[in-house]
This record gives structure tokens, sequence and C-alpha cells, in this order.
């Protein structure tokens, strides 16, 4: 007898499992397996969604670990799936927590210091900042947590990107000598720290970072006459100087919205969101890659491991997160929903 088709079993699991279950995409995976998501969206609009989840006692997450993490996080009476659990993140990756601990011995005794970490981050780090009066971010209310906790307190520690933190300190007015990297390889001399009011994980994105650079910017502008350019704030402070606009990627996609009939637009981020971009919007906007770059982690998640996943459901594809870091990482969740 032959083989049903992933799409076939995915179809039927679907079907069978009704209200019970959601199926969650973020707008970096590819279009075979976005097309079986129930909601679409960006970090935050994700987070905000499990938050919100009342009937269904299953989420099937196609997105990578972090982001399945937080929902367990945010709903822990939830059974929570991934597809594939080895679709990590290397950003996220890029801040372990013995090295924050560390860090944390010195810049706590700076005087009254705000952990702020990125949604891409582990749940021990989210638990970390919410232990220490921080929060959690997503690159599209950056700006807000940012402001937020000037109010409490004199300095930051932004984890684990540093991009997404220049980016959004500089838009705060901050210059960057009043910024400092931590590296925990080479740390930065006391000395160096004084005046810093924003202390910066050295993490980055190999997606958006080294990729998407000035030259690109300036390559785009001379090739297509007129274009704007719109690019992730997890990329270098110097490409989204050079650009028109950044934003998150649901805040990619109004910008694409609002623009005037026929304008042409070069887009900066994971290249399966600008590919489907560029195919809903044609008749509209005229959309071009600023360069192509695939997150190869997002591609882990395929329709065939979908498909296995919706059928087993089990401890393979089960995301836990240990029960004592749960209720600080929830801490510093919820007080980003509440900024
Ligand atoms: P946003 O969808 O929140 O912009 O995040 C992008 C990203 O890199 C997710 O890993
Ligand atoms: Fe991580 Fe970058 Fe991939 Fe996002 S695009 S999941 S930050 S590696």
């Amino acid at each position: 007898m032959a083989k049903d088709s992933p799409h076939k079993i995915i179809l039927d699991r679907k079907k069978a499992l009704g209200g019970r279950m959601v199926i969650l995409g973020h707008h970096y995976q590819a279009d075979e397996v976005i097309r079986y998501a129930d909601f679409i969206g960006d970090s935050l609009e994700l987070a905000r969604k499990v938050s919100e989840i009342k009937q269904a006692q299953i989420i099937v997450f196609c997105g990578v670990l972090f982001m399945a993490q937080t929902a367990v996080i945010l709903a822990p009476d939830k059974h929570v799936y991934i597809p594939d659990k080895h679709a990590g993140c290397p950003l996220a990756d890029a801040a372990a927590i013995d090295d924050v601990l560390r860090a944390w011995e010195v810049i706590g005794e700076l005087g009254r210091v705000i952990p702020i970490t990125y949604v891409n981050s582990s749940a021990e780090i989210k638990a970390f900042c919410g232990r220490n009066g921080g929060a959690v971010c997503t690159s599209g209310n950056a700006l807000k947590v940012l402001k937020w906790a000037f109010a409490q307190g004199e300095r930051v520690f932004f984890l684990p990107d540093q991009n997404l933190g220049r980016n959004t300190a500089r838009t705060l007015g901050l210059p960057d000598q009043e910024m400092a990297i931590w590296d925990p390889l080479n740390p930065p001399l006391p000395k160096a720290l004084e005046n810093a009011r924003v202390i910066l994980w050295h993490g980055w994105c190999p997606v958006h970072a080294p990729v998407m650079t000035v030259r690109g910017v300036e390559e785009a502008r001379r090739h297509h006459e007129n274009v704007k350019v719109i690019v992730h704030p997890e990329a270098d402070p110097e490409t989204v100087m050079a650009s028109d606009a950044f934003g998150s990627t649901a805040q990619i996609i109004d910008y694409v919205k609002a623009q005037p009939l026929g304008t042409r637009v070069a887009i900066g981020t994971e290249i399966n969101m600008v590919r489907r971009l560029s195919e809903s919007y044609h008749a509209i906007v005229n959309i071009v890659p600023l360069v192509e770059s695939a997150c190869a982690d997002m591609a882990k998640i395929t329709p065939e491991k979908l498909a296995c996943c919706l059928m087993e459901l089990t401890e393979d594809y089960r995301v836990r997160v240990p029960e004592n870091v749960i209720a600080d990482a929830r801490l510093a969740l919820e007080r980003m929903l509440r900024i």
C-alpha cells in the first residue's frame, strides 16, 4: 500500500486534533511549512498569541527552539512540541548562563543595572533577567523596553545581540561612547565600563550581521533607482544607518504595506520571508532581497518532520523547560508583555 504523503498526514492530523491543537509559524519558515500554520507572526506576536490560547492544549511550534521554550514558559499548562529540537539559534547560543553570571559579578556592582535579554536567548538567561528586575524584549518592542529599563535604573546590560542593542540605544539617542561590549573571552577593564550606560553582550546573528552590509545597501541603490531599503535590527549598526528604515519582521511587512503603488523596496532579512513578501505584494510593490541569506536553523523544520511530529506527539518532539527556571523566566516575559 502506498505511504501517505506528509501533506495528507498533516491535514489528517489537523482535522483529527481540531481545536485541541494550534500550529504557530514564524515568518522565516519555508512556504511548504508555513502553509500549515494557524497563526503566523514575528516573535512578539507569537508570544502574545501563546498567552491568549485558551482552548487548545497542544501547541506545535514551526520556528526555532527558543520560541518554543518561550511558549512553554508563557503557557506551562500546555504541551508544546517542535518538529526538530535541533532547530536552535546561534545568536541565542552566544550567551551561556555561566558566562553571563560571571559577567554579572562585575556588571551588577556598577550601581542599579537592569538586565534586558532579546527573546533570542535561553530560558536560563530569561530567568536571570526576571530574577534581577529585568525583562525580555523582541525586535518589535526593544525601544519601548529599553526606555522602560532606563526608568528603572542607570544602566542596561543587554543580551545577547550587540546589534539590536546598539541600534536601539542609538535610536534612543545614546552615543557609542556610552556603550561597551562584553566579550566573555576578553572582558573589558572596569575603567572601560565607567561611562557605559549600555553594556552589550557580544552576540550577533549570522544570517543578518555579516552578510547585510553598507556596500550591499549602496549596490541596491545603484542598481535600483529610488529604492527604499529596510533591514532587520539584527543587522550591524552601520548597515542600519545606511538604510531608510529598520524593523522586526512584522514591522517590515507593515513598511511594505504602507508604500505607494510601484515603489521598489530592498529588504535585508531572511530570504524565505523576503520571497514570500515579494510574491504576495508583486502587484503593488517591487521587492528585491538586499542579499539572499537563509537561516539554516529555521530550515530544519520541514513538512516531513512536521508530519512525524503531529503523528507521534512524543517526548522526542516535546519541549521542556526546567520547573525551577520557568517562574523567573516568566516574570521577565510578562514584564515585557505589560510594557
Ligand atoms: P522577529 O520576527 O521578532 O523580527 O525576529 C527575527 C528573528 O531572527 C527570529 O529569530
Ligand atoms: Fe537565530 Fe538569526 Fe536564525 Fe533568527 S535568523 S533564528 S537570530 S540565526
